[in-house]
């Protein structure tokens, strides 16, 4: 243990002493590599000895200062061996992503500027940035020149922000001003969503006031997708709601369709495109988000098929000032400028400088490695379909990206297998329920899969099979 500093020095002279310790840096660095190095070795989910190891955290409130370096010795003993190797290549749970190298990098030098974003004269480099990366991002996924991005933690306050927008530019067309006038009495708007839209969109509409019960659901097909032919009339008081990739099928919402039709009616469309948004950067697969160019917002996660680190959600949306107005907030000590601010588009004034790995990650892969990217894990999907397939286990959706859902024989043997995948430490997926029946979920979404990875989690299901067979 390194001993503490001496109780005479005073909380700065002591700070400033472990700032500019060298050895703080090396040793957070080799942790890193270590941890890097050892990563697609490491169990994908923890092992009991590792989760144990975890009661080293469970310690009253320190009633002494610890230093720097003995923190961070801390951290990495009991902590790396208890992470999800989420990192290694196999694992295929939810939709995570990843993160390139430079944006890992990239990321511990932020931390060093530890920016607040919400200002220009807060962090002009990261008001840049963030410029930077929005033009960038309508470039990739094709969105409208006057599109604007707000930079927040994921796509829950995405879609939040995107459908506040939407409340704030629908009720002031009729003549009602949401933020000072509130909600009550005033005119009644109307959802319209698929019947398979994400838990957050509802979230979003219940913090919103919307409410869910009043929420019109279009029928979706077996895939997921919401049926344009099934479509209500929409009017200038609606929002539709679509969505560019399924959670669990992966199915993109037809847009043309659906797009016209709000359009023509003076509806708000907002694309709900966590993962799926980025079909729009590849050839291949641009086809499922054609149109979406027609809607008035959309959330996407970085943090995703991206791969950026972490904490990356932007929320785009062509209304400026329906955006601005709708996240509006005042201060006589707020500092306004003529660049850009960044708090104008997000709920929170302070927050993470969450462009620098946004951008260190566009910068690093161009338009190219985006591309790239986009289409390995659609590609690695489709292996896992096939093995699967060949190893005797149903895949019922159609893999249209970088999701594929998987089935046994009986709903039990689905069960038990998923238990067993699950704590082989090979691979780690997780569950749902499709059409009425259990199911395992793959997702692919890191850049580390290579083909060996997806071969080696279908011996696991193998494996996992076998093993629920032989206990039933
Ligand atoms: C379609 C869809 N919407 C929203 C979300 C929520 O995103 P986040 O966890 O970044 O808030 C997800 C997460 O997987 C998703 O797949």
């Amino acid at each position: 243990m390194n001993p503490a500093a001496p109780p005479t020095k005073t909380l700065l002279e002591q700070l400033e002493a472990q700032r500019n310790d060298a050895r703080l840096y090396t040793q957070a660095a080799e942790a890193a590599r270590e941890y890097v190095a050892s990563v697609r070795q490491q169990r994908v989910f923890p092992a009991e000895s590792a989760l144990k190891g975890l009661q080293h955290f469970q310690e009253p409130l320190p009633q002494t200062m610890t230093d720097a370096l003995d923190v961070l010795q801390m951290l990495h003993r009991h902590g790396s061996p208890a992470t999800v190797a989420q990192t290694g290549g196999r694992y295929f749970g939810f939709v995570c992503g990843g993160t390139t190298p430079a944006a890992m990098a990239a990321s511990w030098l932020a931390s060093v500027w530890d920016q607040n974003p919400a200002l220009y004269v807060l962090s002009p480099v990261v008001s840049t940035l963030e410029t930077v990366c929005e033009g960038w991002l309508k470039a990739l996924l094709g969105l409208p020149d006057d599109t604007v991005a707000g930079y927040v933690g994921g796509t829950s306050m995405a879609t939040f922000c995107g459908l506040a927008a939407a409340r704030h530019r629908l009720l002031e067309r009729s003549g009602w001003d949401v933020n000072r006038q509130g909600l009550i009495g005033a005119p009644r708007l109307r959802v319209v969503l698929g019947g398979d839209a994400h838990g957050t969109v509802y979230k979003a509409l219940a913090l919103l006031g919307f409410g869910t019960d009043a929420v019109e659901r279009v029928p979706a097909d077996a895939q997921g997708r919401l049926d344009p032919a099934q479509l209500p009339p929409l009017d200038e008081r609606t929002v539709l709601i679509l969505q560019a990739g399924n959670v669990n099928s992966g199915a993109f919402d037809p847009m043309i369709p659906t797009c016209q039709v709000a359009r023509e009616a003076g509806a708000w469309v907002h694309v709900d495109g966590a993962f799926g948004l980025w079909a729009a950067a590849s050839q291949k697969t641009a086809h499922l988000t054609l149109g979406i160019d027609m809607a008035d917002s959309w959330s996407v996660d970085a943090h995703k098929t991206l791969n950026a680190p972490y904490d990356c959600g932007i929320v785009l949306c062509r209304h400026p000032e329906a955006l601005a107005a709708a996240l509006h907030l005042e201060g006589a000590y707020i500092q306004r400028s003529q660049h850009r601010d960044g708090m104008i588009f997000t709920p929170d004034m302070s927050r993470r400088a969450r462009a620098v790995e946004l951008w260190a990650t566009l910068k690093a892969l161009g338009s190219p490695g985006v591309e790239a990217l986009v289409d390995s894990l659609c590609e690695r999907a489709r292996q896992f379909a096939q093995e699967l397939g060949q190893a005797g286990f149903r895949v019922l959706n159609e893999v249209v990206f970088n999701q594929v859902l998987v089935a046994c024989d009986t709903p039990q043997m689905t069960r038990r297998t998923l238990e067993g995948i699950q704590g082989s430490g090979q691979c780690w997926c997780g569950g749902s329920v499709w059409d009425g029946e259990p199911v395992i979920r793959v997702s692919v979404c890191n850049w580390a899969t290579g083909p060996e990875d997806v071969s080696r989690a279908v011996r696991a299901f193998v494996d996992a099979s076998q093993a629920a067979r032989a206990s039933l």
